[in-house]
């Protein structure tokens, strides 16, 4: 280990923060665990499994339903994470954020409900050529669904957006720029506020896919100007099974409801109901009280540490790895972007990517192999997949080195 990269994990006290994530503390085929899959989903720190637990074993009831006090407990509960995270994404309003299952969810329903509202045949929406699936595939359906066209902006051998195409694609046609924060697949951190300006100067509003940016970097929708953001909850520390879309409360007010169902309606007969206000009109049925619950102690846990000190420590991490990676011989860096977070993904000459998996997984060390669910983005290197570590503000640099030495061993296994 470099004396710099100790002195900052000595700095930073990662062990401290280690000592309140339980999953981490095991071993896998007799080894510590190097769990390094933080892009795939974060371990969960006990205070996000104690509020979990603790609404399950004190306060289980369902939310806005009941005049019970059970009811009242698990609406504040869950309102009050609501108004956690609006206040850490700097949203103007609690109605400005909207819970989901997850992303894919919130990015399905944003692309039905402005879809239904804004998108007619001919019409024309921009994504980028570095999206995950869940950014690209309602994107396309919505397009199959109105006979509308959906271009692509796209990305240059070091995994960053061509950003100077932009201007070209854009038309009088353009209705929506839909673009990722930080890719999950090769850790690029876009440029989104010269998107958004750009988009803005022309009256195009702008959806960011947050998801892999949120655990690593401060967002705040006030200065930032996104019309919609989103995220989810388990990329963060906080539970699966639940995102945010966010949205200008002047963009959601238009949007029709994507679900219909209970709580999003204020009144219904047979032939006509009235929906429910911002942000119950987009939150059918009973939601995932649990796991909206969880994800609020996860914003807590975050705002405690600091999350300026979790980027400027996993930039060091991610430094460490990378002089690592160029000096290992036969590994191709995926993605060489000048602004990267938490995301190393690479290849190695004559290996395939699910073998070198494998045999870390063998040294203890987890990382992801395959597509990472951005299948054109491996179109485009030329690569049926890669290997990726991605690491969090929890792993160590002894753990790069575990790393390291695991993919120098799995080279001597295989050659
Ligand atoms: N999108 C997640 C990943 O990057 C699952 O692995």
């Amino acid at each position: 280990m470099s004396k710099s990269a100790h002195n900052l994990e000595t700095f930073f006290d990662v062990e401290r923060y280690r000592k309140d994530f339980p999953a981490l503390h095991q071993e896998v085929h007799g080894k510590p665990l190097a769990y390094l899959d933080n892009a795939a989903t974060a371990q969960k720190p006990q205070q996000v499994i104690d509020a979990i637990s603790n609404y399950y074993s004190n306060h289980n009831s369902n939310v806005h339903r009941g005049v019970h006090t059970l009811s009242g407990r698990a609406t504040d509960l869950y309102e009050g994470s609501r108004e956690k995270i609006a206040k850490y994404i700097n949203a103007k309003s609690t109605k400005e954020i909207i819970f989901t299952k997850g992303a894919t969810e919130a990015l399905n329903l944003l692309a039905y409900s402005f879809g239904e509202h804004a998108i007619s045949a001919g019409d024309e929406i921009i994504v980028s050529g570095m999206e995950h699936h869940s950014n690209l595939v309602p994107w396309q359906l919505l397009c199959q669904r109105k006979n509308a066209i959906l271009k692509i902006l796209p990305i240059t051998k070091k995994g960053e957006l061509d950003l100077a195409l932009l201007p070209e694609l854009i038309s009088d046609k353009t209705k929506l720029i839909s673009v990722v924060h930080t890719s999950n697949a090769l850790g690029t951190v876009n440029p989104i506020e010269d998107i958004i300006n750009i988009a803005h100067t022309q009256n195009i509003p702008v959806a960011i896919d947050g998801s892999q940016a949120l655990p690593h970097t401060a967002v705040d929708m006030q200065a930032l100007d996104a019309d919609f953001f989103i995220f989810t909850g388990h990329k963060m520390f906080g539970p699966t099974g639940v995102g945010v879309l966010y949205g200008k409360e002047a963009w959601l007010e238009k949007l029709p409801p994507y679900q219909g169902g209970g709580d999003m309606i204020r009144t219904v007969s047979y032939t006509h109901s009235e929906y429910n206000d911002l942000p119950y009109k987009f939150e059918a049925g009973t939601p995932n009280i649990a796991g909206v619950i969880g994800l609020g102690a996860a914003v807590d846990y975050i705002q405690n540490i600091g999350i300026h000190n979790i980027q400027a420590y996993e930039t060091e991490l991610l430094n460490y790895a990378t002089e690592k990676a160029l000096a290992f011989d036969g590994l191709n860096i995926i993605g060489q972007a000048e602004h990267k977070s938490g995301v190393l993904s690479f290849t190695i000459d004559g290996v395939h990517p699910h073998d070198i998996g494998t045999i870390v997984d063998f040294e203890g060390v987890a990382i992801r192999t395959g597509h990472h669910c951005a299948m054109p983005v491996m179109n485009f290197f030329n690569v049926p997949a890669t290997a990726r570590a991605s690491f969090a503000f929890y792993n160590t640099f002894s753990e790069v080195d575990a790393l390291f030495v695991a993919l120098e061993k799995t080279k001597d296994m295989l050659f």
